[in-house]
């Protein structure tokens, strides 16, 4: 492992243009519990909460679920040592931009400022009548379905779901990134959800080095990753930090 770190400090010194792809992993050690595997939130709740047009005709219903998975479970994570290494990078100039799947809001509660949320934001709500934007902080979530003060619509989690397209500058700014980078560090995703899991495949296909940190393999692991870091990544991205710096 030792030698993987250094190998891979030096590759990321050496690279011009090194951007990091994210997903639910990077927040399990926050709390976050990851959507599939043993601990996965789908196996607890039923995905249909999260599908648009069955949200459109049980709004009531699937507030339940929503405030308990994303207001109650979330609401109380904060960024722990992967999310702020990754910080640090930026600050340091040796990582560009963070592309993450996490609707969770801990890299920027990190530090980190160039992040493009692929999958929206469950700190933002949304009215979809009006299109008034809310804080989850102004919400008063003992009273749901929350409504909007203007119309009283009912309002929405700005984070996509099922059967949503994913924002346009998010998915712009992602794939401009991964078509220029010459590194991707995967942290914490299955590679299992598209078109995110696209990215770090333009990135590939852009001849950057694919970098994975995941204590299991996934889809990208045998086919686009050139180095797996094997690990959880509060350890590994610790590791990696005291490398470089
Ligand atoms: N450190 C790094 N990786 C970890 C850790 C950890 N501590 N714990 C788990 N993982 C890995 C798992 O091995 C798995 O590969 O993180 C991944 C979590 O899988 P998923 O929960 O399926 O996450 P992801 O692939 O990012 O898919 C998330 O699915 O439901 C959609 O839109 C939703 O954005 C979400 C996407």
């Amino acid at each position: 492992m030792d030698s993987q770190i250094k190998e891979t400090a030096k590759i990321i010194r050496e690279s011009k243009f090194t951007i990091a792809f994210t997903g639910a992993g990077i927040s399990v050690e926050s709390g976050v519990p990851p959507f599939r595997g043993e601990h996965g939130l789908w196996n607890k709740y039923n995905p249909e909460i999260l599908d648009l047009g069955y949200y459109h005709e049980n709004p009531e219903k699937c507030w339940l679920f929503i405030r308990e998975i994303f207001y109650d479970f979330f609401a109380n994570a904060h960024p722990n040592k992967a999310h702020k290494v990754l910080a640090h990078m930026e600050q340091s100039g040796l990582l560009h931009s963070v592309v993450t799947q996490n609707i969770d809001n801990l890299h920027q509660e990190a530090g980190s400022k160039n992040v493009y949320e692929f999958h929206g934001n469950s700190k933002r709500l949304k009215c979809l009548k009006c299109g008034k934007v809310f804080d989850a902080s102004e919400i008063d979530f003992e009273h749901i379905p929350p409504r909007c003060d203007e119309d009283g619509e009912i309002l929405k989690p700005d984070f996509i779901f099922f059967g949503e397209g994913i924002p346009t500058a998010a998915f712009e700014n992602a794939f401009a990134d991964a078509e220029k980078c010459d590194v991707c560090i995967i942290v914490g995703s299955t590679g299992e959800v598209t078109p995110a899991s696209f990215v770090p495949r333009a990135a590939k296909q852009n001849g950057a080095t694919i970098i994975e940190i995941n204590p299991e393999k996934t889809l990208f692991t045998g086919q686009v990753t050139d180095i797996h870091l094997v690990g959880k990544a509060t350890v590994i991205l610790e590791k990696l930090e005291n490398q470089l710096f």
